[in-house]
């Protein structure tokens, strides 16, 4: 085996008319062709830091097939502005082999530790009182190694938001001591273990329905039943294996309304039939399990956004999501050590 190729430029420091000599991961390739007919090469490279586009202009067929999602590649060119954004101009492009790049300098990962995350996330369960559900997420929490395996590596998504290893454990730890204030502050009215269910579950589908070795992508299941439909499946499926083990529950049978509370809360937390729930809330806890997930989420990617954002001065480049630009507070000109990325 050859010595590890050491990675020393990252993409977050790149800038115009910068000459770039550094190992990538392709997070996206392809083939497209110019005005004149001659084909080019898109291409998206990702390190821990970031992604940037590339383009390569000269010979893009001899690529084909070679520089694609998940290859490690050598690039040298230049960075510059087209349209001020970064895209590098690859001259020289090289495969790399698996063995000759750390994995870990190439995929994003949260700046908090995964396993303080889940001992947090556990110390949630242990304060449920309802003994149905504080068994049900017991089962899923606690009791499956490989839930626990991949909940603590899970992206919450693609790109838009907690989008980085370890992304859907914080997004759910961080949302879970909302909802414990919230039922604090709203006392009887709500039920606090069903709202922690909803914060422990709502996405629980997703460590299924993304795959996330390196680059994150939808699998087939995540493609074609998503992840509310997965995670009520779930729901549905501990729920039988704690009926058919005598002793884990107080009685024999999981109440069938908590069942289908659970679930609802879990269904309906993208709020809106357009944004793929198939209901809409219809209890105070789904409701209010979709607005705090919607605000995490939001929050999550404006902060990403602005600490990322490579405008000089007081304004972020235009946000095309939201459509409008975002005022940088002091901390985005702080240095990265309290990045996500880092
Ligand atoms: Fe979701
Ligand atoms: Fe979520």
């Amino acid at each position: 085996m050859g010595a590890l190729m050491k990675k020393t430029q990252f993409i977050r420091d790149l800038r115009d008319k910068d000459s770039v000599q550094s190992p990538f991961l392709v997070k996206f390739s392809a083939i497209a062709s110019g005005k004149t007919g001659k084909p080019y090469m898109n291409l998206i490279l990702q390190d821990k830091s970031g992604e940037i586009e590339a383009r390569i202009w000269e010979n893009a067929e001899q690529h084909v097939g070679q520089v694609i999602k998940d290859s490690f590649v050598f690039v040298e060119g230049r960075c510059q502005l087209y349209q001020s954004r970064r895209q590098v101009v690859v001259n020289r492009l090289e495969i790399l082999r698996e063995d000759a790049v750390e994995p870990k300098e190439y995929v994003a990962e949260s700046a908090l530790d995964p396993e303080a995350l889940y001992a947090r996330l556990l110390g949630y369960v242990g304060t449920m009182r309802d003994p149905f559900y504080k068994a049900l997420a017991e089962a899923v929490l606690k009791d499956d190694p490989e839930i626990r395996d991949r909940v603590k590596r899970a992206p919450a998504a693609k790109s838009v938001h907690h989008a980085y290893k370890t992304g859907l454990l914080e997004h759910v730890v961080s949302i879970t001591g909302i909802l414990d204030a919230l039922s604090a502050h709203y006392g009887k009215y709500l039920d606090r273990d069903l709202l922690f269910l909803g914060g422990f579950f709502h996405d629980i589908g997703k460590i299924w329905e993304l795959s996330y070795d390196r680059i994150t992508d939808y699998t087939t299941e995540g493609k074609l039943i998503g992840h509310l439909v997965m995670g009520a499946e779930l729901v549905d499926r501990k729920i039988r294996e704690l009926e058919a083990q005598p002793g884990k529950l107080p009685e024999p049978k999981f109440p069938e309304e908590k069942k289908l509370l659970v679930k609802h809360v879990i269904l309906s937390h993208h709020g809106l039939l357009e944004y793929g729930s198939p209901k809409r809330p219809k209890c105070l806890e789904a409701l209010i399990v979709h607005m705090v997930d919607d605000m995490d989420s939001k929050v999550n990617a404006i902060r990403m956004f602005i600490q990322h954002d490579q405008t000089p001065g007081r304004w972020t480049a235009l946000n095309r999501s939201y459509e409008r630009f975002f005022f940088k507070p002091d901390w985005a000109f702080e240095s990265s050590s309290s990045e996500s990325s880092e």
